[in-house]
């Protein structure tokens, strides 16, 4: 089988990993995989079914009811189906960003979620962001990086993102939330979200999305000569 190429992007809620993954995808002609999505399909499910993202009994009775799929569509937009349904624009609300951060951190849900992430790397280059690439999914990956910015930052940019969709934000509730999640992510007990000694850490606070991805492109050059 041909080589393929995978770019691990980690790092906290809201620190721009999907806007910059996704702008380098398109570049690059790779495959972009949010695996933060596949955990918000899950979360959307138990939801659905009533089952509380911290009960772990609950969890591990009906995670064998959910089957997760990612497509892409013919613009390159990652889909998520739940059961065979295209639930891609229902995984997107505070509520289930809180709940999936919860069920993400069951190991029923990270085993069941591995084998399928890798799957998609070993079929396609892949920049593929969440919060254990590169430690844990794909150790091997070509190029590591950390995104990170302060939760201030992080928070502002996300209330400009909920204003430009025409939704309402309240950056003090969004600050608290991505405070929550981040110490959520970094304090579970598998896989937690944590920075590998081989990433490179790229603080995005006091850059644009054209700084971040100008950044991101040396590195991925030095690393690959792409
Ligand atoms: O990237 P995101 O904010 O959409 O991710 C939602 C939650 O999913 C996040 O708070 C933690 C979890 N997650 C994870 O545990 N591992 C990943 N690789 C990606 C996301």
């Amino acid at each position: 089988m041909a080589k393929t190429y995978a770019i691990a992007i980690d790092g906290p809620a809201g620190a721009g990993k999907s806007t910059i993954a996704k702008r380098l995808a398109k570049e690059l002609g790779f495959y972009y995989v949010d695996t933060g999505a596949i955990y918000r399909t899950v979360a959307y499910f138990l939801d659905l079914l009533g089952v509380s993202p911290k009960d772990t009994d609950g969890v591990e009775r009906y995670i064998d009811e959910l089957t997760v799929e990612i497509e892409y569509d013919e613009n390159g937009e990652q889909h998520m189906i739940m059961n065979g349904m295209d639930v891609t624009n229902d995984i997107r609300t505070p509520d289930i960003s809180i709940k999936s951060s919860l069920v993400s951190a069951h190991a029923v849900v990270r085993e069941m979620l591995l084998e399928m992430q890798r799957e998609v790397a070993r079929q396609h280059n892949v920049i593929m962001d969440g919060r254990d690439i590169g430690s844990v999914v794909l150790p091997k990956a070509d190029v590591k990086i950390f995104l990170t910015a302060a939760p201030e930052v992080r928070a502002k940019r996300r209330c400009e993102e909920l204003q430009e969709k025409g939704q309402k934000s309240n950056y003090d509730v969004v600050l608290k939330d991505i405070v929550q999640r981040d110490y959520q992510d970094t304090h579970r007990a598998i896989a937690p979200l944590k920075m590998c000694r081989d990433s490179i850490k790229l603080d995005t606070s006091e850059l644009d999305v054209d700084g971040v991805v100008q950044a991101m492109k040396s590195i991925i050059r030095e690393k690959i000569g792409l």
